[in-house]
């Protein structure tokens, strides 16, 4: 502030200055030509003239720097009008200058994190339709060899429409899991929580995926008898499906007559753990940290039968996390492992 004034006194000042310099100049040339020149009256009128001139100077120069200043107030205010709501006008530069420059820098952070979600949904599509691409042209595969000839043969055409529908499967959970991954990241979790009995879930879960399991003559299991039902609070339709996408990926990802099996722990006065525990093909270290990105999958190009869509454990984490709980994984490679996850006990 003290800053300003100086410059914009100093400014005036030596205005004033030339101002009176000129008029004292003509008047004395005025004076000498028609009457004499008196000391005292141009002594007292260059005083006068320079005190107006310079006072008059000041403000005139003040409220137009005032004004300036309050009409970029007002435009950036109806660009931004949390940032400049309650901020008093004022005439000082150094101010002005720091409220710009925030100004500048927060719309700076704006667009980028503009630029960063649009390339979020830029790779986000391009996995989408590489993800749709591969069994929408297996099936086209199939129905085109049907059409050209293949459905004469009863063997041949009862073969491929099985693959073609197996193919329409594939392409129907995938989208069931985007559906679900989209709802979920933009944050529309909306939970519904109530009380219910884990046990009860978990061996629902595990009827529901008897058959599957009986493929690959893996044992589902509970850790011990469960006499009395554990209460937890939480979404259970929710919680069924995180516990479905890990018993689904033990089954996927264990050896053949290999087992797995579920406990429930305390973990203390409030929460419990649950925990999946498979002796299938296990997981590298190196993919552990992100094993829960959408579409990340330890087997990029190999065994696509056994492969998903990537999507599972993401959804299984935003699950949890949409619950404010945590999720663990643990694996051993060629060994096995185990994927646990935390949930709010019932008082
Ligand atoms: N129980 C498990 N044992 C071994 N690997 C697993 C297990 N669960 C998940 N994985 C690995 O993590 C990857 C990501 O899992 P997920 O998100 O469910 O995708 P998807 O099952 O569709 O491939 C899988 O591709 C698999 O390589
Ligand atoms: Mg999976």
């Amino acid at each position: 502030m003290k800053n300003k004034l100086k410059k914009s006194q100093k400014f005036s000042l030596l205005t004033a200055f030339y101002i009176t310099l000129l008029q004292t100049l003509l008047l004395s040339v005025f004076l000498y030509i028609f009457t004499e020149i008196n000391f005292y009256f141009l002594f007292y009128w260059t005083l006068f003239s320079y005190t107006f001139s310079a006072v008059l100077i000041h403000l005139r120069l003040e409220k137009y720097v005032f004004n300036s200043i309050k009409k970029i107030y007002k435009d950036l205010t109806l660009l931004e009008t949390t940032t400049f709501n309650n901020s008093p006008i004022n005439t000082d530069m150094a101010t002005l200058k720091k409220e710009i420059d925030a100004y500048a820098k927060n719309k700076k952070l704006e667009l980028e994190a503009l630029k960063g979600r649009e390339e979020y949904r830029k790779e986000f599509i391009g996995n989408v339709s590489h993800e749709l691409k591969t069994p929408l042209f297996t099936v086209q595969g199939y129905i085109s060899t049907l059409i050209e000839g293949a459905a004469e043969d009863p063997e041949i055409r009862d073969k491929y429409l099985k693959r073609a529908d197996k193919g329409v499967d594939r392409l129907i959970y995938i989208v069931k899991d985007l559906d679900m991954i989209t709802k979920l990241e933009i944050g529309d979790a909306n939970l519904t929580l109530k009380t219910f009995d884990i046990i009860e879930l978990i061996t629902n879960v595990f009827e529901l995926l008897e058959i599957k399991a009986k493929h690959k003559n893996i044992s589902l299991l509970l850790d011990k008898d469960y006499t009395t039902p554990i209460m937890v609070v939480a979404d259970q339709e929710r919680i069924q499906q995180v516990l479905t996408n890990l018993v689904v990926n033990s089954i996927k990802y264990g050896h053949k007559n290999g087992t797995t099996e579920i406990s429930v722990e305390n973990l203390n006065s409030s929460k419990l753990i649950v925990r999946v525990t498979d002796n299938g093909e296990g997981i590298e270290n190196a993919h552990l940290t992100r094993l829960f990105e959408r579409f990340y999958r330890v087997d990029k190009s190999g065994s696509r039968e056994e492969g998903g869509s990537g999507l599972g454990l993401s959804i299984v984490k935003h699950i949890i996390e949409a619950h404010e709980e945590k999720i663990y994984v643990e694996s051993k490679f060629a060994v096995g492992s185990e994927f646990s996850f935390t949930l709010q006990k019932q008082n």
